[in-house]
């Protein structure tokens, strides 16, 4: 991983622990694991660009569509509400917001997608990717698996 993409999972990170989310981890040290995926699959995505919108669709860092927001309960920013125009946009293109959706959907889909025995930063990156029904389609060729790949094999060096 360059200094470039280190500087985006940090960045992220550091976002990510102002917030409070406890769906998928109540402990501390899968809960950092969990944020550091999240840099991964960020990273992966759109070289975790927090100014991104939206591309065919697509938008935000986390390159959310639609159907993946409703899926994981339609979250907002604050003071928003679900049904308003735009809601959907302005959470997938906010880094908080998009980062909340994000953890839903991948706490409502969690499963062991590679059936190594347990649900890793793996199963989420591909669940992230392929959708929670069918996560057991191989990516190992795709761009964002190599740069997720690259990415987690660097961020194992933080977490043990
Ligand atoms: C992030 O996305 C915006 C909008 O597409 C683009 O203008 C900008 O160059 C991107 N930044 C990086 C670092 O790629």
């Amino acid at each position: 991983m360059d200094q470039a993409a280190t500087y985006h999972v940090l960045l992220f990170l550091l976002l990510a622990v102002t917030t409070t989310w406890s769906i998928l981890a109540p402990g501390r040290q899968n809960h950092l694991d969990m944020e550091l995926c999240m840099g991964c699959i960020c990273e992966a995505t759109s070289n975790c660009n927090l100014t991104f919108h939206c591309t065919r669709g697509l938008c935000g860092p986390f390159l959310t569509s639609q159907v993946y927001w409703k899926q994981a309960g339609r979250p907002t920013i604050p003071g928003d509400h679900p049904n308003n125009k735009g809601a959907y946009i302005r959470c997938v293109t906010e880094p908080y917001c998009a980062a909340a959706t994000v953890h839903h959907y991948l706490a409502r889909y969690a499963q062991d997608c590679d059936g190594n025995g347990r649900i890793d930063c793996e199963d989420y990156a591909k669940i992230h990717y392929m959708g929670g029904q069918q996560c057991t389609i191989h990516m190992e060729h795709l761009g964002y698996y190599k740069v997720f790949k690259e990415c987690h094999k660097s961020i194992q060096h933080l977490t043990g």
